[in-house]
């Protein structure tokens, strides 16, 4: 039984263990919450960064308007732990998602789905229909080519086709610019986000020069919470996922006041794992390989070490090497690791430790994890 972990020694805890740290988390959200009041933005945050129900309710009775959600399983799983405003940005293409998703809508009011595509807008008008349903959906405007509909013209006739499908309600238009976020450097990352989102902007124009809701207005991540906003005093919210968490992907593209670390937000989020095998000169075996920390890019950090060169690569262990350690290492001993992308490691499993004080103060089931579809 998991409950019977409270109050236990994080080091203590079975590993590979996903640990969030309470009280870094928690300056994180604030930190979020008090920079976005002073742009005058609200935050609605990504879920898709922990799939966890208890991170969401944290971060709505912090003040944000919503949660993201990226799946249909992932946004039905949230809507039944009773996080109730989400925004599906991506769309649903398939028959039976369309029809989960309206599905959704009936079950609960707030849910918005993404549309980006004419014949999708008149797919989930018909399914809205036969739910005996109008359902609110923006409009989802590209930028750069992973998805989303062409800024312009095309924006303008999705948004207008929307409007008058009696069975859908347009409630505004996202736009997230998944390339910008992790731009190095401060002063390029905000030139080229300002840059890349002109087009979006003047598709908002648009929109409101021709009448068409604009209520939602939403974009930017972690990378660009504090440069989206200087673009237009329109933009309603921003979809910050990873900055609850933050990772090392996040930490090395340097932020407005440290161009080498991203120091915004700390890392709250770690992987604990045992050291299994020392024979080996300048080598250090772990329990933490690729299940339980991923293949993503960097490797992770081990907190304490400077020089550690930390290889994922094997699918149960983690293998270590290193010129010189600030201590010598035993078979027994416990690492904390900064995880390399803070989303698909959360997805790995079935719990985080909420950990305050060194101490176990809250098991949180990440109830969404493997909820891909
Ligand atoms: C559509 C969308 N919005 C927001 C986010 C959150 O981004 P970040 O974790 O960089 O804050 C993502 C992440 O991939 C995304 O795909």
């Amino acid at each position: 039984m998991e409950s019977t972990l409270i109050g236990t020694s994080k080091w203590d805890l079975d590993t590979p263990a996903l640990c969030v740290d309470l009280d870094v988390f928690e300056r994180n959200i604030a930190t979020m919450q008090t920079k976005l009041a002073a742009m005058h933005v609200a935050s609605r945050p990504h879920a898709k960064s922990h799939r966890c129900p208890a991170v969401a309710r944290r971060q709505l009775a912090a003040g944000s308007i919503g949660i993201c959600a990226a799946k249909i399983s992932e946004a039905e799983v949230f809507s039944a732990n009773g996080i109730a405003p989400i925004l599906m940005t991506t769309s649903n293409v398939s028959a039976n998602k369309i029809r989960r998703a309206m599905a959704l809508r009936k079950a609960n009011p707030q849910f918005i789905q993404a549309v980006d595509y004419p014949q999708n807008a008149r797919d989930l008008d018909a399914a809205a229909a036969a739910s005996g349903i109008v359902a609110d959906v923006v409009v989802d405007v590209a930028i750069g080519t992973r998805s989303g509909v062409p800024a312009g013209d095309q924006a303008l006739a999705l948004a207008q086709l929307v409007d008058t499908l009696p069975h859908l309600t347009l409630r505004g238009l996202i736009c997230y610019d998944g390339s910008a976020q992790h731009i190095k450097g401060f002063t390029h990352r905000r030139d080229q986000t300002l840059k890349r989102f002109e087009p979006s902007l003047a598709t908002y124009e648009r929109f409101t020069r021709a009448g068409l809701s604009t209520e939602i207005f939403s974009g930017g991540g972690t990378g660009t919470y504090n440069i989206l906003p200087q673009a237009s005093s329109a933009l309603t919210d921003v979809q910050v996922g990873s900055y609850v968490f933050m990772d090392c992907q996040y930490l090395e593209i340097g932020g407005e006041s440290n161009e080498q670390v991203y120091t915004d937000f700390d890392p709250s989020l770690t992987v604990l794992t045992t050291v299994l095998n020392t024979y080996f000169a300048r080598s250090i075996t772990t329990d933490a390989g690729a299940k339980a920390l991923t293949l993503n890019r960097p490797g992770p950090w081990v907190i304490g070490e400077k020089g550690f060169a930390y290889d994922a690569g094997s699918d149960e262990f983690g293998v270590i090497t290193y010129e010189t350690a600030e201590k010598s290492y035993t078979v027994g001993d416990t690492l904390e690791l900064i995880v390399p992308h803070c989303d698909p490691v959360v997805n790995e499993y079935d719990q985080m430790y909420a950990i305050r004080n060194g101490r176990v103060e809250a098991v949180w089931p990440i109830l969404a994890r493997g909820h891909s579809q």
